[in-house]
């Protein structure tokens, strides 16, 4: 069958393996600990599940216009203000289906053939995809294993081209945890500025931030606005808020660029779902009640985050991983653990998940098939148990 090339490189997702295994094993009866999925283990907080039930019932199910209802996007234009310090156009936020809708209309609106794109890897797994789709060419780049990988503008300087059209950034990361500090992402931010480089910077898991040094973790609205070139903020509150299955995201981005998004999401999506958009409303307008349950959450990640580094070096000593200070999960290094037998991390995530029941992410996904993702976003007793089964399959291979 002959497919059009908008879609000849689209590749499934490396993750597909461990999780088929994993639910077929489930399905099998066999006892498996998840800790393969990117979303919290909480469910959405009560305040804001109540007030979409409420907007059903009170009739707001039809459509918004594109870029969203403007409520919403005037409440979410108000937190990254009061974040910002200055107005910013409230006319600059589209509410998208989730933050991978906003990373789509981002791609697709700014590169195209023969474009070259800095992603800041370890990746998230669709942000090469992504750029692909465009038929722009993905240009992973990674920094120092010592440094949690993060970039810095003479890495980015010796990967960069004539052909370098933009650059995906991801604080807190997904896989690692590591957390660019405000110097180090305005270093990146002048980098790209001076050389009129889009920055996309993926900001989804901010509000998860495990350090006390200030209350979320660096992003591009903390620096100073002459940091700043042309740029792409991407957020959501699918981690915030525990809301992964409402779709609910949105970008900022000068009013101009929110407009092409926006004519772009007429054409396919037309707006994120009406209901979603309520909820959204609710949670970005009750301040208070939002910052007390993503408070909450927050703590029960740190504890975890706590629990897993410890049992880490306590049961894996001479396991390298990055020490992770957001989002939620543990990024370590595994192919000293496997033979050439086994030959890379999908392979022994797969004999790990069928020896022991453990379900972790290959490195794979995330452009290097040395390393394995734990997500510590279950239980207290889970990830124990998940370690301690971990441990004993290491000392028996
Ligand atoms: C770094 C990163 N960006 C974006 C997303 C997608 O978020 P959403 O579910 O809001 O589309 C994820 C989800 O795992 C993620 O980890």
């Amino acid at each position: 069958m002959r497919y059009s090339a908008n879609v000849e490189r689209l590749q499934p997702s490396a993750t597909i393996a461990v999780s088929t295994l994993a639910k077929r094993l489930a399905e099998e009866g066999r006892d498996v600990i998840n800790l393969s999925a990117g979303e919290p283990d909480f469910d959405t907080p009560r305040f804001i599940s109540d007030a979409a039930v409420e907007g059903i019932r009170g009739g707001k199910t039809r459509y918004t216009p594109p870029p969203g209802l403007p409520p919403l996007r005037k409440a979410i234009a108000a937190r990254l203000s009061a974040r910002a310090g200055r107005a910013l156009d409230w006319t600059g936020v589209v509410v998208t289906a989730g933050a991978k809708q906003s990373l789509f209309n981002a791609t697709f609106c700014l590169f195209g053939p023969g474009d070259e794109v800095l992603v800041a890897a370890p990746f998230w797994t669709s942000y090469p995809d992504l750029v692909m789709i465009a038929r722009a060419e993905p240009a992973p780049i990674f920094g120092e294993e010592a440094d949690g990988f993060k970039l810095t503008p003479s890495a980015l300087e010796g990967a960069s081209n004539e052909r370098t059209r933009g650059l995906i950034l991801n604080t807190p990361c997904n896989p690692t945890g590591a957390v660019y500090t405000l110097d180090e992402l305005r270093a990146l931010a002048e980098w790209a500025r001076d050389r009129g480089i889009w920055l996309i910077c993926d900001e989804i898991y901010g509000n998860i931030y495990h350090e006390d040094d200030r209350p979320t973790a660096p992003g591009l609205l903390d620096l100073p606005e002459d940091s700043l070139g042309d740029f792409v903020l991407v957020d959501g509150a699918s981690k915030s808020y525990a809301m992964t299955g409402w779709r609910a995201g949105f970008s900022w981005c000068a009013p101009e660029l929110a407009k092409k998004f926006a004519d772009l999401q007429s054409q396919i999506t037309s707006n994120t779902a009406t209901p979603s958009q309520v909820a959204m409303l609710e949670a970005f307008s009750n301040v208070d009640a939002s910052a007390a349950s993503i408070a909450e959450m927050e703590a029960a990640f740190r504890r975890r985050r706590d629990l897993v580094v410890r049992r880490m070096r306590e049961l894996l000593p001479d396991v390298p991983f990055v020490y992770p200070h957001g989002a939620f999960y543990l990024y370590f290094r595994v192919d000293h653990l496997f033979d050439d037998e086994v030959g890379d991390a999908t392979a022994w995530c797969s004999r790990l998940l069928e020896s022991t029941g453990v379900a972790l992410v290959p490195g794979g996904a995330f452009g290097d098939d040395r390393w394995a993702r734990m997500s510590y976003a279950a239980s207290d007793a889970e990830i124990e148990t998940a370690m301690e089964r971990i441990a004993e399959f290491v000392r028996g291979s």
